[in-house]
């Protein structure tokens, strides 16, 4: 194999950035960071790559832990795509750092500004018909670059940025530890246990049928978006929402927390829901599984 590829994912757009990238390269393959990363080590591949969210400004939780775990061949061409919405922050910076103590440079690093999929807190936006296009633009663009080697120094964040992340955003990923409290399953539910294959985390099973959140939540939007009967809901109430009023006065999003029954979902149009469910995929993909 002459590349890996690592994705963490809630809604399918970081996934659908490693297919683009892996297609072009040919002899690749997308692992996702809901896989063990002893079972796909990259010690032997010349060529590695890692896709990612941002959440909160910074590299997601579950993607840090994975990529500590993860052994990497110290010679391989190493690149770095982020897929915020709007603010990549100090996503990339944490992915070098991290890297940076295994010994591993980072040779290329670009931003791809994406649909914004936290849709326990606002509707996707921009217009995913608008911004889909363009992504899919740059995504090429970078899949080229990636295919000739290219350098590129990684994006990292500005002054303001870095100035305002310790007092606007922790609070956020303080709040990490409560963010499956206020999920909610209603009668609608089916028990076809589509939720816990897509959760990236691990973090849901079913008990008698019913999904059980088991409080290591990344917040992703996988379940919520993936649910075919719309079962899942986000209600903060009783002694979260105390907590959340008292102690967390500077994070005016978490306090609009809550999903609407008629909230518009977000996921990548290009990626289905079993995609979402998968560990890994190998490319070029034979004809016969593509259809
Ligand atoms: C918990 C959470 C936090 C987020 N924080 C940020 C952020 O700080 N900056 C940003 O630009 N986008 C943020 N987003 C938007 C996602 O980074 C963006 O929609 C991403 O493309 C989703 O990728 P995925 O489809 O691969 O999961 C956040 C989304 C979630 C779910
Ligand atoms: S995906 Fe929806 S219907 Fe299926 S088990 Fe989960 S909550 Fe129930
Ligand atoms: S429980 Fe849902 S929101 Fe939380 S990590 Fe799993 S899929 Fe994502």
């Amino acid at each position: 194999m002459k590349a890996r590829i690592y994705y963490f994912t809630g809604t399918g757009n970081s996934m659908r950035a490693a297919r683009v990238i892996a297609e072009k390269l040919g002899d690749a393959e997308i692992v996702s960071m809901r896989a063990d990363p002893e079972a796909y080590p990259a010690v032997e591949c010349e060529i590695v790559g890692f896709i990612f969210p941002v959440y909160h400004w910074t590299l997601p939780a579950p993607a840090v832990s994975f990529i500590e775990r993860l052994k990497i061949n110290p010679g391989a061409y190493v690149f770095a795509v982020a897929m915020p919405s709007f603010i990549c922050g100090m996503a990339c910076e944490r992915l070098a750092g991290i890297l940076a103590s295994k010994g591993i440079g980072l040779n290329y690093g670009n931003i791809v500004n994406s649909v914004a999929n936290y849709v326990i807190v606002y509707p996707p936006f921009p217009s995913p018909k608008l911004r889909v296009p363009k992504t899919e633009k740059k995504l090429k663009a970078i899949a080229a670059d990636i295919t000739a080697k290219r350098e590129r120094d990684y994006p990292k964040a500005s002054r303001f940025i870095k100035r305002r992340s310790k007092r606007v955003m922790t609070p956020y990923l303080e709040l990490q530890k409560y963010a499956d409290n206020p999920f909610t399953v209603s009668e609608d539910c089916i028990s076809c246990g589509l939720c816990s294959r897509v959760c990236p985390c691990h973090n849901i099973i079913l008990e008698g049928g019913r999904p059980t959140f088991q409080h290591h939540c990344a917040n992703c939007m996988a379940c919520v978006v993936s649910c075919p009967k719309r079962a899942i809901g986000y209600e903060i109430t009783g002694g979260d929402r105390k907590l959340l009023d008292s102690s967390n006065s500077r994070t005016p999003l978490v306090k609009i927390m809550g999903l609407p029954p008629k909230r518009k979902l977000y996921k990548n149009p290009y990626i289905t829901v079993n995609d979402l469910a998968k560990e890994s995929e190998i490319w070029p993909k034979e004809e016969k599984q593509e259809k």
